[in-house]
């Protein structure tokens, strides 16, 4: 019997559509700053609900112009979350600022605002929450502490395309400058690439500018106004984000419907966090008022005595590829070196850090490889107990 394919962590769903409107763009010989560049991102702002979206060459970057769309710089702090990807806490390297980390919430996996409040101190100028792995972040809770302080908010929504906060508003329609991005495990890809809602007209013609180095929206100068950089989107990236655009509804209830198989099947060997037996499986939390997650990667927290790596290895050699996901960013060794944080300190974060680990997930995925999954991580739980 020959072996099953492995399946893969994430893979993109792409199609005829990709292809007809990548080769529009390239019949049409305007490749960068071309008009599928804006109509990518008029009708991403129109998918959203927003007035204007900038988009940029990674969400990384549309972070980066988010960061110096609100003046934060050298001297500034700003409150985020350790349980990131280490783009949310990089953008405000890059201009200087300091991230001060505080714990997160043990269900949600995002900033604890209470945490949160307690750090607020003389230099503090904002607060940049991330709705990781797809769940939103306490929203309406950080801007009302932001509004009561006098911060400025920056939301990382790279994980969260579609979902909405407590409050029932969809991420990125606030009014909080806020960034998207389209790496080919999120939601909807662009190959690379990233969006910038703007908090207002004026931030959005500054990252406009910013995104081209420096020059004058509307090109009209040669000269170059102020410092800029190069994070433009290519319009072959653009041909491929509008065709995603066109389904991403379909995306995401496919996506919602992996993760509901997931958590039928592996209701076996725990529970949702919150309701979970801890000597088991913690399996994503449940949506919880209007809070709604938009399904980004299906993580399980493993009970404390199982060694992950065991799990790791002994998945990847049944063909299911995981992922452990992901360390916390104040332990990487240029935040300890820099700031001197040190291990202990954000023990919830430390701790979803030492037990994550992501499965296979995307839209395609078949209930018959969920089932695969749900096998292969039973049979390697049985043996990796340290
Ligand atoms: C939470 C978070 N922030 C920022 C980013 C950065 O996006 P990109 O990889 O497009 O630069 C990602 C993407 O991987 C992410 O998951």
């Amino acid at each position: 019997m020959t072996e099953p394919e492995a399946i893969p962590l994430a893979r993109p769903e792409l199609g005829e559509r990709e292809e007809e409107l990548v080769a529009e763009v390239l019949r049409s010989g305007r490749l960068s700053l071309g008009p599928m560049l804006e109509r990518f991102e008029g009708e991403f702002a129109e998918w959203l609900g927003v007035d204007d979206a900038v988009a940029v060459s990674s969400g990384t970057a549309a972070l980066h112009l988010g960061v110096r769309g609100l003046d934060w710089s050298e001297g500034d702090e700003v409150i985020t979350s350790p349980f990131s990807f280490v783009a949310s806490a990089n953008c405000l390297l890059y201009e200087d600022v300091k991230p001060v980390f505080c714990d997160i919430d043990p269900i949600t996996l995002n900033l604890d605002p209470g945490a949160a409040e307690a750090a607020v101190g003389e230099a503090t100028v904002g607060v940049l929450p991330v709705d990781i792995l797809g769940y939103p972040a306490a929203i309406p809770a950080l801007a009302e502490l932001a509004e009561a302080r006098g911060l400025a908010l920056l939301e990382d929504a790279c994980e969260a395309l579609g979902a909405a906060d407590a409050g029932g508003e969809r991420l990125g329609t606030r009014g909080i400058a806020s960034a998207f991005a389209f790496y080919p495990n999120k939601q909807m890809t662009t190959g690379e690439g990233g969006m910038l809602v703007p908090a207002d007209g004026a931030m959005a013609s500054l990252a406009r500018s910013e995104r081209n180095q420096g020059r004058a929206p509307d090109m009209a100068l040669v000269d170059h106004a102020r410092l800029g950089f190069n994070y433009r989107l290519p319009d072959v990236a653009a041909a491929i984000g509008v065709a995603q655009l066109e389904r991403l509804d379909g995306l995401l209830s496919e996506r919602a419907r992996v993760a509901a198989a997931y958590g039928e099947r592996l209701a076996e060997l725990g529970g949702p966090a919150g309701e979970g037996d801890p000597d088991g499986l913690v399996l994503p939390c449940a949506d919880r008022g209007h809070e709604r997650r938009s399904w980004f990667v299906y993580t399980v927290r493993l009970p404390k005595a199982a060694d992950r790596d065991a799990v790791l290895g002994d998945l990847a050699n049944r063909g299911v590829e995981a992922k452990a996901y992901m360390p916390s960013i104040h332990l990487m060794p240029h935040y300890r070196e820099r700031f001197g944080y040190r291990v202990g300190q954000f023990p919830v974060a430390e701790d979803v850090s030492a037990r994550l680990l992501s499965l296979p997930f995307f839209p395609s995925m078949t209930e018959d490889q969920v089932e695969r999954v749900f096998k292969a991580l039973d049979e390697s739980l049985t043996g990796a107990w340290v």
